[in-house]
């Protein structure tokens, strides 16, 4: 399964685009309502469809295996990581209390499309097309943010035109931001070995980008199909976060050299991103020129914030609840794709934009199905990465709205995260949060305060214009386009269906990487 979805392609002539990079930077800067249409629909026939019979299959064999060890099925054996009887219910509590601050960034988002793409393909009431958010996925959305910039004479958050970087400077940029809060360098073999870019020679590889423990207290590597984006400088933090844990606990047993839980192994990278993103520290190390500091440059900084976490956070949510459906048989095998587009629909508020059967596997598009990791750690890590900023910031001695503080530089900061990281899984993880936070649950009221300024601006943009929150029109699905090759990704899938040998992906069930969102 990994290899297929490694490798699918989408191929409109002799030519053949790759989800890294070709299609990734399709959805990102295309604005092409048809041929962001070609390049999802190609990608989720492509890689999907071939594999719909391996994952019930799949599924059959893992809960097999669950049931020998003593659980239910294999959601109820991911749960158990969390140590906690009222997880489901937390993480429902979790979601209810931001789901107002995603519906407001919706509707925002939806009238800005409806303005570019016009009241054909864009309803007021409904969900949005799923291709149009920057995004293969619709899981974070700043990659759109250029469409909806509130203030556009004000400073630019997105360096990626300016960056003039390439792979090895990003990594040694992340490494220097670790390093100046007195947490460890990468050691050499990381950089002997790591694979930062996509190779030339024609060797395919598996591009998600990932951190790979080797368990040996010597060898830990990041593979990354690395492009010189700012999306991408925020995923070298996201891996080499992972590393840094790797790093830190790696004298602890070998059981104990995992994450507080998966939440918190997701979490580290981010935690730093919250600094770099900031414009301050964007100026600081000469990424962006202009710095102006006032209301309006807030609500453009913080706008494309929650672009990126707020938009994440349905999806953050859905995944495993499609999954734990899967394994446990509340969604058999001729409901797959149904389920899916149910819970898309009603969490992200997002539509399928061509017509979606039972003959398609959308889930399977998304990396983490075949790849088989779970992903409410996303979740949970969104959560904690800003309980996590709050502390820093504390400790940093930052005073003032949460969004503008960078830790950068600060070893008391750094020193509350180094004693979290070395605990490894020694301690449950509410002890760990309890020592170093001073509290021992799950609290979105971080996240809120920190976008504070921009909920309000929001609630008072869509009061003004009238917006829905929500979707009412839920059943509304957009037209397909004049003169657009419905079939064509048809084509595309029967490439990929190859001949698959049970041992590779047997090989993949026990894998110890730790990819990204
Ligand atoms: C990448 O950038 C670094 C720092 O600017 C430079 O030293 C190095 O030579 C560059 N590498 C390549 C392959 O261009
Ligand atoms: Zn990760």
């Amino acid at each position: 399964m990994d290899s297929i979805y490694s490798t699918a392609k989408v191929c409109p002539s002799e030519e053949c685009w790759s989800l890294e990079p070709e299609l990734t930077e399709i959805m990102a800067t295309s604005r092409s309502y048809k041929r962001l249409l070609y390049a999802w629909e190609g990608w989720h026939n492509a890689s999907g469809v071939p594999l719909r019979s391996l994952y019930s299959e799949f599924v059959e064999l893992s809960n097999k295996a669950s049931r020998m060890d003593g659980v239910n099925d294999t959601g109820a054996y991911w749960r158990s990581w969390y140590e906690s009887p009222t997880f489901e219910q937390d993480l429902e509590n979790l979601f209810k209390q931001l789901e107002p601050l995603y519906q407001n960034l919706h509707a925002f988002v939806r009238r800005k499309l409806y303005n570019y793409y016009g009241p054909k393909y864009i309803n007021l009431k409904g969900p949005i097309p799923a291709h149009l958010l920057g995004n293969m996925w619709s899981q974070t959305w700043n990659n759109i943010y250029n469409m909806m910039i509130p203030f556009p004479d004000k400073s630019n958050v997105d360096v990626t035109d300016t960056m003039g970087y390439n792979a090895t400077h990003m990594f040694r940029v992340a490494e220097e931001f670790f390093t100046s809060l007195g947490l460890l360098k990468m050691p050499p073999e990381f950089w002997d070995k790591a694979m930062l870019e996509k190779p030339t020679d024609g060797r395919e590889v598996v591009c998600h980008a990932s951190a790979w423990d080797f368990y040996n207290r010597k060898d830990f590597r990041i593979k990354q199909c690395t492009t010189v984006t700012m999306e991408q400088l925020f995923t070298v933090h996201h891996e080499m976060g992972h590393v840094e844990y790797y790093l830190q606990y790696k004298e602890q047993p070998v059981s104990f050299r995992r994450g507080a839980n998966p939440g918190f192994h997701e979490a580290v990278g981010d935690v730093l991103s919250l600094s770099v993103s900031t414009p301050k520290h964007l100026h600081t190390i000469g990424l962006l020129e202009q710095l102006t500091d006032d209301a309006e440059s807030d609500i453009n900084y913080l706008l494309k914030m929650a672009l990126e976490k707020i938009a994440f956070l349905p999806f953050g949510y859905l995944i495993d609840q499609w999954r734990w459906g899967v394994f446990s048989g509340r969604t058999p095998p001729e409901r797959y794709n149904a389920d899916w587009w149910y819970l898309r629909t009603k969490y992200q508020g997002i539509c399928p934009p061509t017509r979606r059967t039972e003959e398609h596997f959308d889930a399977g598009a998304k990396y983490h199905i075949p790849g088989n990791t779970p992903y409410i750690r996303y979740f949970v890590s969104f959560i904690l990465q800003f309980q996590f900023h709050e502390k820093l910031c504390q400790e940093a001695g930052h005073t003032g709205p949460l969004h503008k503080c960078d830790i950068y530089r600060s070893k008391e900061a750094g020193a509350v995260l180094e004693k979290v990281l070395k605990a490894g899984s020694s301690k449950p993880w509410t002890e760990v949060l309890q020592e170093a936070l001073g509290t021992n649950r799950m609290d979105a009221s971080p996240l809120m305060s920190y976008f504070e300024p921009v909920t309000t601006w929001l609630q008072e943009q869509n009061a003004k214009m009238g917006e829905t929150l929500g979707w009412p029109d839920f059943n509304w699905v957009p037209p397909v386009p004049e003169g657009y090759p419905e079939d064509i990704g048809k084509n595309a899938c029967k490439l990929f269906l190859l001949g698959q040998n049970k041992k590779n992906y047997l090989m993949y069930l026990d894998k110890k990487s730790k990819a990204s969102p």
